[in-house]
């Protein structure tokens, strides 16, 4: 495994690693008393902002400017919600640090609590996490007793509670307004923005939402200082002044068709295959690769022949995928069939749409139907085309949707047929000798048992 000093996993696999005498013997909790001691609210912010830090849930927007989003001199409450809802398939980093370094977490999640003047903070965590629950209610509890919550923390003029909250296991509770719906006791209907959580978000009041690992990376930021999270990753690209960069540690699961699958910490910008071969022991039983998710399932897809590409925040999207997401990595070896590849995400995406957008609840359905009939034999030529015609017309990029769920079906669609359309074609016609230049309309065949 190449030289990489792992930070944000350096606890993990350590006995007892969950405990906070075991946090505080490595260094936990200094990072907080150094920004209690010596910083106002708006210095912390100013601290996350410096660093670039860009959210680790999957959209990548800087946290720190995040934070300066909230209104100035509101009488409160203020809120953050901890999005622990990880249900992003091949995504398990968020699990690993709530199990093993939940301590971690926890001062990130008080310092951002500081820094935006949050008094309360909702941890929303999936009901499939019960290790994690439990971890994290045992940190919560020492936290208390230590004085690192509850009033007065450390003795400033700052008070937090944190409340774990458990959610029933849906894809779309981890939409930062669905979550936030559900916190309230709601069906998880993401809301239309603007307003966006920071002005209005649980319970109507100004709230921030952020993700598990951003918020261990908040923890190491306060404890090693900006200097060291920008000494990591890619750079902001001087002729862009838009670009934050991409700085810092970045937790890799590698899942798929690989000899060592696993959560891996590593630099931002390393490549896929570079992952794959020096971190995952290569792809498994002496096979080739043939594609890779670059971020969970709804970032698209990679070829083979992109495997170098870096997986920072921009390179994901420069050979057409969606972006870097979850860096959640999941391989295919030579022996995939892109045809179930793409029939499975299809499944996915219309189980979990919620279905308030008619793009979205029906296209979701009819890529699944058309799916069905290729998979039965009955497929068409042209139904390429229509499945086309939906993955580019669904999604906020398009504008059609009011969540990133339908953004996150189409690309699967659109990656696997433009990247992969000789796959499909050869199938079809193989499948359907007779009917694959069909042109007339036929019926939808019934979605197969289980697919819902
Ligand atoms: C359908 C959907 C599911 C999402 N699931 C998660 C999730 O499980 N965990 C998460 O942190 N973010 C998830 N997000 C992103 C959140 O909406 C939000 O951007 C994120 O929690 C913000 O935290 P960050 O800025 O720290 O990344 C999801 C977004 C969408 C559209
Ligand atoms: S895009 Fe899909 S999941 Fe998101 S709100 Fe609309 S119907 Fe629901």
């Amino acid at each position: 495994m190449p030289q990489f000093e792992p930070v944000l996993l350096a606890n993990v696999g350590k006995p007892e690693s969950h405990t906070l005498k075991v946090y505080e013997s490595t260094g936990g909790y200094t990072g907080l008393k150094k920004v209690l001691k010596q910083m106002a609210p708006v210095q912390a912010i100013e601290m996350v902002k410096s660093s670039n830090l860009r959210g680790r849930g999957g959209a990548g927007f800087p946290t720190g400017l995040k934070w300066s989003f909230l209104p100035k001199d509101h009488p409160g409450p203020i809120y953050m919600c901890i999005n622990a809802d990880e249900s992003e398939p091949g995504t398990f980093n968020n699990r690993i640090l709530m199990e093993d370094d939940p301590h971690q977490v926890i001062e990130g999640i008080i310092v951002g609590c500081y820094a935006t003047k949050a008094t309360t903070a909702y941890l929303y965590i999936r009901v499939e996490y019960p290790r994690s629950y439990k971890r994290l209610q045992m940190a919560i509890d020492e936290c208390y007793a230590k004085g690192y919550l509850g009033k007065n923390i450390l003795g400033a003029d700052f008070s937090l509670d944190i409340f774990l909250h458990r959610g029933a296991a849906a894809y779309i509770c981890g939409e930062e307004t669905g979550l936030i719906e559900s916190l309230e006791g709601k069906r998880a209907w993401p809301r239309i923005k603007p307003p966006f959580p920071a002005v209005e978000g649980v319970f109507r009041k100004p709230t921030v939402v952020n993700n598990i690992e951003t918020m261990a990376c908040v923890t190491q930021i306060a404890r090693r200082g900006v200097d060291w999270f920008k000494s990591i990753g890619v750079p902001s690209d001087p002729n862009n002044p838009r670009d934050p960069g991409s700085y810092g540690p970045k937790l890799y699961c590698l899942s798929g068709h690989i000899n060592q699958p696993g959560c891996y910490e590593a630099p931002l910008g390393i490549t896929c295959r570079q992952l794959i071969e020096e971190y995952g022991g290569g792809v498994w039983k002496g096979r080739k690769g043939k594609a890779a998710i670059p971020g969970g399932i709804s970032m698209g897809l990679l070829t083979e022949a992109e495997f170098d590409t870096p997986l920072d925040f921009a390179g994901p999207g420069k050979v057409g995928c969606l972006g870097l997401g979850t860096a959640a990595v999941v391989v295919m070896d030579e022996t995939t069939s892109m045809i179930d590849f793409l029939h499975n995400s299809c499944r996915f995406f219309s189980h979990e749409s919620c279905g308030q957008c008619t793009p979205c609840r029906e296209g979701t359905h009819w890529s699944l139907s058309m799916l069905e009939r290729i998979k039965a034999g009955k497929g068409r030529l042209r139904d390429l085309d229509l499945l086309l015609e939906i993955g580019d017309t669904i999604g906020i990029i398009p504008g059609t949707t009011i969540c990133g769920l339908s953004d996150g079906a189409a690309w699967p669609i659109k990656n696997a047929i433009r990247k992969f359309r000789g796959e499909f074609e050869e199938y079809i016609k193989r499948t359907n000798p007779t009917g694959h230049l069909e042109t007339k309309a036929v019926p939808a065949l019934p979605i197969l048992a289980g697919a819902h």
